[in-house]
């Protein structure tokens, strides 16, 4: 059976296909993956499939598209039967989606970025969570902080008073602000396989976390 992780975000922006594409790239090379794009029109995450394909380095990760719940409900029934994960990079809005992304999935990612607007919107998908909650109590979601700004003392503060008032627990890999992660997106790769070490090695210790909470091994 496939573990499904949704990278769920009611704001744009926050990198929700950053981490989709980034995930998807690494889980692939280790079980067969498919990656579902489910923000269309826009469609970042097929749009960095296509060049990866062009790159031939598509190998173990297949993608799909979905337009709204139902049609992502069908989609990851199928899929779940040759892949060992499937990656959603959700919509910024369409509640009835995301609330479906949520109660599907076995971990939910919330990227997050150290400014009130992006900690507003956050407040406003523990709604979804809290209502997908009523079909599955155990729902697993949790905050990734994006472009995070380790040596400022205000990015600490407020991330320390998010995880408090929001009530998630979040993953002690932090995202940094790194050029490589829209060099890397814009050429259909990871930021594993792209010139930046500390982008790399978070990110690879980000996709560790995420194996390991699957596996029960994080609390
Ligand atoms: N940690 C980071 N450092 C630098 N740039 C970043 C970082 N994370 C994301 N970006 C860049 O910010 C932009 C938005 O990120 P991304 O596309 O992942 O967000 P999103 O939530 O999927 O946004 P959208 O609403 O457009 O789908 C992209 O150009 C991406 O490369
Ligand atoms: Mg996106």
């Amino acid at each position: 059976m496939a573990d499904i992780i949704g990278i769920i975000q009611v704001k744009g922006g926050v990198g929700r296909s950053t981490i989709a594409t980034n995930l998807a790239a690494q889980l692939a090379a280790e079980a067969p993956t498919a990656l579902i794009d489910c923000d269309l029109p826009q469609g970042t995450s097929a749009s960095w499939y296509a060049l990866r394909c062009q790159a031939s380095l598509a190998t173990g990760l297949t993608l799909a598209t979905a337009v709204d719940h139902a049609e992502l409900v069908t989609l990851c029934g199928r899929l779940a039967v040759d892949n060992r994960y499937l990656i959603i990079d959700a919509p910024p809005r369409l509640a009835e989606m995301t609330r479906a992304i949520i109660v599907m999935s076995r971990l939910c990612l919330i990227p997050l970025g150290a400014s009130a607007s992006e900690i507003w919107s956050t407040t406003d998908l523990m709604k979804s969570i809290a209502e997908a909650r009523q079909y599955r109590p155990t729902v697993d979601a949790r905050l990734v902080w994006n472009r995070f700004r380790a040596n400022t003392r205000e990015a600490q503060e407020l991330s320390d008073a998010v995880g408090r008032e929001l009530g998630l627990p979040e993953l002690v890999t932090k995202l940094g602000y790194r050029v490589a992660y829209s060099e890397a997106l814009a050429r259909g790769v990871s930021v594993g396989e792209w010139s930046d070490r500390a982008a790399r090695e978070e990110m690879t210790r980000l996709v560790g976390e995420v194996r390991s909470i699957m596996k029960g091994e994080t609390t």
